[in-house]
């Protein structure tokens, strides 16, 4: 989510680090790279991923022709929930991002992955951010809770805070599950985008799956570099904008100074367990050992 803000913005950015998204400059091949990515996971998506997210992805029209044109997609984007996509060139600072999402603007990567890394990637690009991100901003409970964390946010850098809140983020909007009459379904975008996470999410008995409580999200460390070892389950989309909303999160800061994390792969007596999971996956090596 960061970059180092020391320098300011990077040569032909603007000063909040916009970038033109120059639409007619992507080539064939990197349009090539967007359509092999969204087959393979429109294929794997119904059934897996949240009614939101296919209905928002159905809005967009985000389909097979190539890399969408922002300003194409923010028409019907503004529409729906009065967001837009602002094109960077990649990570931006906290304090920028914040400023960015307060006042409704999605900041996404404009370059694509190259085809040789279709599967992981370090920073995220266009795929991850438009693919990933986008589809859930349509759904007007989930575009308040994304413009509530950037109010939050730099509510929280300010208080010295940012590490617990980032927490936040990443197993919500990027690692996210919401609970279904059908089952557990996935709306993260770091899930949503991949191909493996996917499926691992979901259907392997490694990692835990644990209802979703806020203290206790802000207590537990990530994995950046990896699958997750442990995904929690929000009820729905409200509860979520419901309780960060109304929670006062200066209390739980101070709190959070003294109290322990808890350790990534555990289940607490407290936790609603949806899945104790063997953590095999993590305990074999994770991704260096299945290279
Ligand atoms: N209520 C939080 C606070 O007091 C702000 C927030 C809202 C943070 C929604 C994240 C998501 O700081
Ligand atoms: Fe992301």
């Amino acid at each position: 989510m960061s970059a180092d803000a020391t320098n300011g913005p990077p040569p032909g950015a603007r000063p909040d680090w916009t970038i033109d998204q120059a639409w007619d400059r992507y080539t064939d091949a990197e349009h090539q790279v967007w359509i092999t990515l969204y087959e393979r996971q429109t294929a794997l998506l119904p059934g897996r991923a949240a009614d939101p997210f296919l209905k928002g992805l159905d809005a967009l029209d985000l389909h097979r022709a190539g890399i969408p044109d922002f300003a194409r997609i923010n028409e019907e984007l503004k529409r729906l929930t009065g967001w837009t996509v602002v094109a960077v060139p990649g990570l931006v600072p906290d304090d920028v991002f914040f400023d960015h999402l307060a006042n409704r603007r999605f900041p996404a990567g404009q370059f694509i992955r190259k085809p040789e890394e279709l599967d992981y990637l370090q920073e995220p690009d266009v795929f991850h951010d438009v693919f990933g991100h986008v589809p859930m901003l349509t759904d007007p409970v989930f575009a308040d809770y994304m413009q509530a964390y950037g109010e939050g946010g730099r509510r929280a850098l300010g208080m010295g805070h940012l590490a617990n809140l980032a927490r936040l983020y990443w197993y919500t909007v990027e690692f996210g599950l919401l609970e279904s009459a059908e089952g557990l379904r996935i709306y993260g975008a770091g899930i949503v985008s991949s191909r493996a996470e996917s499926i691992f999410a979901l259907d392997d008995p490694s990692p835990n799956r644990l209802g979703f409580d806020l203290e206790r999200v802000m207590r537990t460390p990530y994995r950046i570099d990896d699958f997750q070892q442990v995904y929690f389950v929000i009820p729905s989309l409200r509860s979520l904008l419901d309780v960060t909303v109304s929670t006062d999160f200066a209390p739980l800061y101070q709190r959070l100074e003294t109290a322990r994390d808890i350790p990534i792969a555990s289940t607490e007596p407290t936790d609603r367990v949806f899945t104790h999971g063997t953590q095999a996956y993590a305990l074999a090596g994770g991704r260096t050992q299945a290279a």
